[in-house]
């Protein structure tokens, strides 16, 4: 490395500090000051772990804050609200309700919904970069329940297809909530009306539906019954399955270190992974299953990739998926990875989701890379998220062929992601 190069890495590590500085709340880590006013539980997943190696002990409060918002039923929600900043995002604690349903905290308020189970690979590498063992291995004592009440509920849940996986209930429960992997499922809704408060939720139908789905669910009083006999929307999607086998390998390992049983955390990773190639696996590539319509989604967006953070896939399925990551997402786009592939009808460079570049799917698919040693794929996916991120800055996310940087400004994974990239 050369001596520029060198003191451009020390100016943007320090830059990304001061964004989770500046986005700290004195309890946890928003996403975005202003626009994002509250705890989301996947982003603060990727914010512990930037912060594992730079900012030990406020990872691990990051987490315990996000944990206080768990239910009972062990479902951990995807958004921890700061009562402060009240009714300023919306949907807000209004729309959720949660204060009326006995699962739900007391004194904490929540929304009803999950997102994608990166929590013990969080804690995991909380564990890794420890710098004080005794310290390390008390916080993971801690937030074992959490994780292991986190895991059960998934399989007990919301294994709506009862055969290993996962279903979502929820487009905001993939993290990609915009994907036009959702507009088959949603098209398949009632047409519905809501008058917002907010402008820029006017006049698109997948808002309405999304608030009409919410409401559904609220109403039924967040029921497992409910979710398994009545709910209109449950899809089994790859990159939220891919992410909670990887977290029970994070739990396997998580077990040795505190004297648990790692089995059933093996048992798990392994059914998942069979579930995966037997239901979503088809022709090359991994796709979403909407279990309603009880058949693929064929639209492969950067979620389909989930799977390769399983250090467990076979070899033959990783190369496959390797090429078509070249070929489909890496080739086409100037600043990968679009969240979209380039030649869909669905794929559009400026809205959330249908196209733009992120930096946590850079690094999930980097994960990937490092976990089943594709050298090159690893070095390329590195070195195109920092130069996003050193032309554009911290954004929420970019366009794929200019490079151009969209939404949020001061993004926390976005910074967060960096400061993990740059350790390596
Ligand atoms: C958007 C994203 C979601 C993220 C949230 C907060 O809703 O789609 O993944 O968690 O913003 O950043």
């Amino acid at each position: 490395m050369d001596a520029r190069s060198a003191l451009d890495d020390t100016a943007l590590e320090q830059a990304a500090l001061d964004v989770l500085d500046a986005n700290w709340t004195g309890s946890a880590t928003v996403p975005a000051v202003g626009r994002y006013p509250h705890q989301w539980s996947l982003d603060s997943a990727f914010v512990a772990i930037g912060l594992a190696r730079r900012r030990w002990s406020r990872a691990c409060a990051e987490l315990l804050s996000l944990f206080g918002g768990q239910w009972s039923t062990g479902m951990l929600p995807h958004i921890v609200f700061d009562r402060s900043t009240g009714e300023a995002y919306y949907p807000g604690p209004s729309l959720w309700r949660s204060a009326d349903c006995a699962a739900a905290p007391h004194g904490t308020i929540t929304s009803g919904l999950t997102q994608p189970p990166l929590q013990a690979c969080a804690v995991w590498w909380i564990w890794r970069y420890a710098p004080d063992r005794d310290a390390a291995l008390a916080f993971v004592r801690r937030a074992w329940p959490s994780l292991v009440a986190q895991h059960d509920y998934l399989a007990s849940a919301r294994d709506l297809g009862g055969d290993g996986l996962a279903a979502i209930v929820h487009p905001w429960e993939s993290g990609l909530d915009d994907s036009p992997v959702w507009d088959a499922p949603l098209a398949a809704l009632p047409l519905v009306r809501y008058a917002y408060a907010l402008e820029e939720w006017r006049s698109d139908s997948h808002h309405d539906r999304y608030v009409w789905l919410a409401m559904r669910y609220r109403d039924s009083g967040y029921g497992a019954g409910y979710l398994r006999d009545e709910h209109p929307f449950a899809v089994e999607d790859p990159l939220f399955n891919g992410i909670w086998l990887a977290s029970c390998v994070a739990l396997a390992g998580l077990a040795d270190a505190i004297g648990a049983d790692r089995a059933p955390f093996r048992e798990a990773a392994d059914r998942i992974r069979r579930a995966l190639l037997d239901r979503l696996w088809d022709d090359g590539a991994f796709y979403a299953r909407d279990l309603r319509a009880g058949r693929l989604i064929p639209v492969c967006s950067v979620g389909c990739f989930g799977p390769l953070l399983d250090p467990g896939m076979p070899a033959p399925v990783v190369a496959v998926l390797a090429e078509l990551l070249e070929s489909r997402f890496l080739g086409p786009s100037g600043y990968p990875v679009p969240s979209c592939e380039v030649r869909a009808l669905e794929f559009d460079r400026s809205t959330y989701w249908r196209g733009p570049s992120w930096v946590n799917t850079n690094w999930l698919l980097w994960r990937g890379a490092v976990v089943h040693g594709l050298d090159d794929l690893r070095a390329s996916l590195a070195a195109s998220t920092l130069r996003l991120v050193r032309q554009a800055g911290f954004r929420e996310c970019f366009d794929p062929f200019d490079g151009m940087g969209r939404g949020c400004r001061d993004f926390s994974w976005s910074a967060a992601l960096t400061l993990d990239l740059l350790a390596r």
